[in-house]
């Protein structure tokens, strides 16, 4: 990674699994970094962490509920009232599978809430933010899951019939088709962002702990198979900072069936690539959110 400094970075979930590497490689290159979470006492130990490593490490905690639009417009509220610019937005946290639907403040199925829609008004909030940057980007984490999955505009919220692992697909395809869209919008209108997806294969994370089925038996039998964290961030890192990267996208581990192996471009499921999908998913979002770039 090139050195950081006087670069600054937002990097939502940086309490755990691969935001936490993330914030913590990029506190190591120099730059300054705010990770933002709902828990604080986790992100005061994400910071002692990070400081072992790195001693004089530049790093913060924000409060942030991504299921709460409120707390996501406060905490853009603050960063514009506090910092000079912001040079990159990792859209990193997630949550996944609950095996009930649960359903955020604002009434949506909390996936949806959590991974997407809160990272989307997040985004909107901080353009100003970011075109104040020398190049801004925004990096997306996705998954493989979105190859799975679809957009179920007839039930976006999973009201009629919840399945956990549906869901959870639905969020992370709406994740790649944001952030490929998003790059669409600013090279259309100028802005001057590059947006970029990433997906850190399966990476052993608490994102795959404590979980029934297969995802659980595989975490308790298989997890020799996952990619460490810090190596699952790999994709993050290099969409953030690269020279090369590219806007608009996506990057992942390039081995056996994109679970692990060595970074590059990750394989783009064709329903990413429906711009009326994309279109409409676009301004269903600004709506249910109530923000617009
Ligand atoms: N691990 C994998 O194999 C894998 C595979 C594909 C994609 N991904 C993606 O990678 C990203 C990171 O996942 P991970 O594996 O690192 O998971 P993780 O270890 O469970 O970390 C998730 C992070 O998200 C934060 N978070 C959860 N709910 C939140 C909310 N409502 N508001 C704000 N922050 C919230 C958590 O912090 P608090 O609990 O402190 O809020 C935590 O820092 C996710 O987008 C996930 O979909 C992971």
């Amino acid at each position: 990674m090139p050195p950081q400094n006087g670069r600054i970075f937002l990097v939502t979930g940086g309490t755990s699994g691969i935001g936490y590497e993330t914030a913590k490689a990029l506190a190591g290159a120099g730059a300054v970094v705010i990770i933002a979470a709902r828990h604080p006492e986790r992100g005061q130990e994400a910071i002692a962490s990070i400081r072992q490593a790195t001693p004089n490490a530049n790093v913060q905690f924000e409060t942030l509920d991504l299921s709460d639009l409120s707390s996501v417009h406060a905490l853009s509220t603050r960063l514009t009232a506090s910092l000079p610019h912001l040079d990159g937005l990792i859209n990193n946290a997630g949550i996944m599978e609950p095996p009930e639907r649960g359903v955020s403040k604002n009434g949506l199925e909390m996936q949806f809430a959590v991974n997407y829609l809160g990272h989307f008004a997040l985004t909107a909030d901080l353009l100003p933010l970011l075109r104040k940057a020398d190049e801004p980007r925004v990096v997306t984490l996705s998954s493989i899951a979105a190859a799975r999955g679809a957009l179920h505009f007839e039930d976006l919220q999973f009201e009629q019939a919840y399945s956990p692992a549906d869901a959870y697909s639905q969020s992370k395809l709406a994740c790649l088709m944001f952030a490929r869209e998003l790059q669409a919008r600013s090279d259309a209108g100028g802005w001057g962002i590059k947006s970029i997806a990433s997906h850190p294969g399966v990476s052993r994370t608490e994102l795959l702990a404590n979980r029934d089925g297969f995802s659980g038996f595989a975490r308790r039998n298989l997890s020799f198979l996952f990619q460490p964290a810090a190596r699952g961030a790999l994709p993050t890192l290099y969409a953030a900072t690269a020279p090369d990267a590219l806007g608009g996208s996506y990057y992942g581990p390039t081995g056996f069936m994109e679970v692990r192996g060595p970074l590059g471009l990750a394989d783009v499921p064709a329903a990413a690539t429906e711009s009326q999908a994309s279109t409409r998913l676009w301004e269903i979002s600004e709506k249910l959110s109530a923000t617009e770039f």
